[in-house]
């Protein structure tokens, strides 16, 4: 399992002292959500930030998820800014294979989100543009809110379908009231990345917090989330701005 902190819930008057911490804690992703005020009712941040970040970190991998209208207008400016993953929601965009392929033509990885209600169904048909999906197990806007349980049959129906669909090897990211109680049922229900704002930021040392959150994937994982955890692990952080 993959843990990914959400910068939402870090300290904001001192941030790269909290990505320096986490680099201590070997936490080797950072998730970033970007919020617009639309789409969600909140306002996070946005490119000069993730660049300002950049700047501290050339080892985390910046996994960007966007939470905004229309989200193909930004594409190239994340990547100027350093993201190494853009994750667009189903919902804010009427042709996802074209930006999810632009994301790719871009050098960065590719992500899909489906809000709590959204039937993730389309994923039969976008597993090959895709190299994660990210399972929201709340509604977005907000870290700390309670993890809704019907989304543990909705990663196990995702990662079904991404098997049916020849994709086994395309990550499940799970965001929203992950926990280290929570993170063996989701391991066991397909998920390889799990996002956590509150969970872990409220509970330093970080350290010992990822490692709580190791220990209970361990006791759920497959040879297949292994597999596919260790092909991610070789995904390198800055590649899209070396290039
Ligand atoms: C919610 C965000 C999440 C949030 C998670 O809209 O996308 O990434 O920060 O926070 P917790 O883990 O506290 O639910
Ligand atoms: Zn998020």
């Amino acid at each position: 399992m993959i843990l990914s902190p959400s910068l939402l819930s870090a300290d904001f008057s001192r941030l790269a002292e909290e990505l320096a911490a986490l680099e201590a804690a070997g936490i080797s992703w950072l998730h970033l959500d970007v919020m617009d005020g639309a789409f969600v009712p909140n306002i996070t941040f946005g490119q000069p930030v993730i660049k300002s970040l950049r700047r501290c970190s050339e080892k985390l991998f910046f996994d960007v998820h966007l939470m905004i209208e229309d989200p193909a207008r930004y594409l190239a400016s994340f990547r100027d800014a350093g993201a190494d993953m853009l994750v667009i929601h189903a919902e804010t965009d009427r042709h996802p294979q074209r930006t999810l392929s632009e994301i790719r033509r871009l050098g960065m990885k590719a992500g899909l989100a489906f809000n709590p209600g959204t039937d993730p169904a389309p994923l039969r048909w976008l597993a090959p543009d895709l190299d994660m999906v990210l399972v929201m197990s709340v509604n977005p806007g907000f870290s700390g809110q309670r993890f809704i349980p019907q989304s543990v049959a909705k990663i196990s129906a995702a990662r079904a379908l991404l098997d049916e669909a020849g994709a086994g090897h395309v990550l499940i990211q799970v965001d929203g009231g992950a926990c280290p109680e929570n993170t063996a049922q989701l391991v066991a229900a397909g998920a390889d990345v799990l996002v956590s704002g509150s969970a872990f930021f409220n509970h330093p040392p970080y350290a010992a917090c990822h490692q709580r959150f190791l220990s209970a994937a361990r006791t759920a994982a497959d040879s297949a989330h292994l597999a596919r955890c260790t092909a991610a692990a070789q995904w390198q952080p800055g590649r899209a701005l070396k290039k």
